[in-house]
């Protein structure tokens, strides 16, 4: 289970936080991830610097991914599945990635 926090509140709703959340649950629907993938309406992820503001985890990590758009939702979203590698298309928008051990 992949589980995307979005943040929806403060600086980051002012800024798209709902339309990035709105991509991510229509892009998983359209691609039949809706069991693997929780999208969850998140408080402040405490990287507003970024904003809008997303953390994705898998349990073990938490990647934090900050300045986020419509147009890169779909491969962090199929990054996270294991449908590519190639994270160039979003490099720039992981800010920080944390392990939870
Ligand atoms: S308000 Fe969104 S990360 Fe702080």
């Amino acid at each position: 289970m992949v589980e995307i926090h979005v943040c929806v509140v403060g600086c980051c709703k002012e800024n798209g936080g709902l339309n990035i959340r709105d991509e991510f649950l229509r892009l998983a629907k359209q691609m039949g991830f809706q069991e693997e993938v929780k999208i969850v309406e998140a408080e402040c992820l405490g990287t507003c610097k970024y904003r809008p503001s997303v953390m994705v985890t898998d349990g073990e990590k938490k990647y934090y991914y900050g300045m986020m758009n419509t147009d890169v939702v779909k491969d962090i979203l199929k990054y996270h599945l294991g449908l590519i590698k190639d994270t160039k298309t979003f490099e720039n928008n992981l800010v920080k990635v944390e392990t939870d051990k």
